[in-house]
């Protein structure tokens, strides 16, 4: 299991149930890593996800127990979502959000495909764990310097050494 996720500087990933940043490069980069594989996520990053839809070609997982819909998952407790994960492999699931989802989830992946965009939303009100602050994670890849829709950015990666068992 992997997260997926792109930052700011201060490791902010949201405000106001939106994105921070517009950048397509990264949302192509997003779309090859997760395309045909097995997206969870939180029931607000559903429902800031266009249009409120799942994504395309790929399983849609949603934990809430606020909603119920049928053009995806919706698990309404984690052991319900850890039984539904059981179903698919490992390596094909993501984690894509948002900051409450993600920090339930961290411990549990064993890498996190982190976007860091060179810029400092200091209007951010959602966070990703400063992984970079949790002696179990480590850098492991950093591409060359990205740039587009007026951003600087890298595409990173980080494991996990220490990755938490899953029991219900
Ligand atoms: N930069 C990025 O890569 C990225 C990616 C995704 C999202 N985001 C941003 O993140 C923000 C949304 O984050 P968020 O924290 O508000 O929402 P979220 O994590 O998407 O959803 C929170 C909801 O998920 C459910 N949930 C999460 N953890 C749970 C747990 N341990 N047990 C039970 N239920 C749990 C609860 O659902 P119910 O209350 O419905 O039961 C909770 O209210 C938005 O700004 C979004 O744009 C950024």
């Amino acid at each position: 299991m992997h997260a997926i996720v792109c930052v700011d500087r201060n490791w902010g990933i949201g405000k106001n149930n939106g994105l921070l940043f517009h950048i397509p490069a990264d949302l192509q980069y997003f779309k090859k890593i997760t395309e045909n594989k097995v997206v969870v996520m939180g029931g607000n990053t559903l429902l800031s996800l266009p249009g409120g839809k799942p994504l395309p070609n790929r399983i849609n997982i949603v934990l809430t127990d606020i909603f119920t819909r049928d053009d995806c998952i919706i698990v309404p407790t984690l052991k319900e979502l850890f039984i539904e994960l059981e179903k698919h492999d490992t390596n094909d699931v993501f984690i894509i959000g948002g900051a409450m989802f993600y920090n339930t989830m961290i411990d549990y992946c064993e890498s996190a495909y982190v976007t860091k965009v060179d810029d400092f939303c200091s209007d951010a009100t959602a966070f990703f764990p400063n992984l970079d602050k949790k002696h179990n994670w480590s850098l492991i890849k950093e591409s060359n310097n990205q740039e587009d829709n007026g951003y600087n950015f890298v595409f990173t990666q980080y494991i996990n050494t220490r990755i938490k068992e899953i029991k219900y």
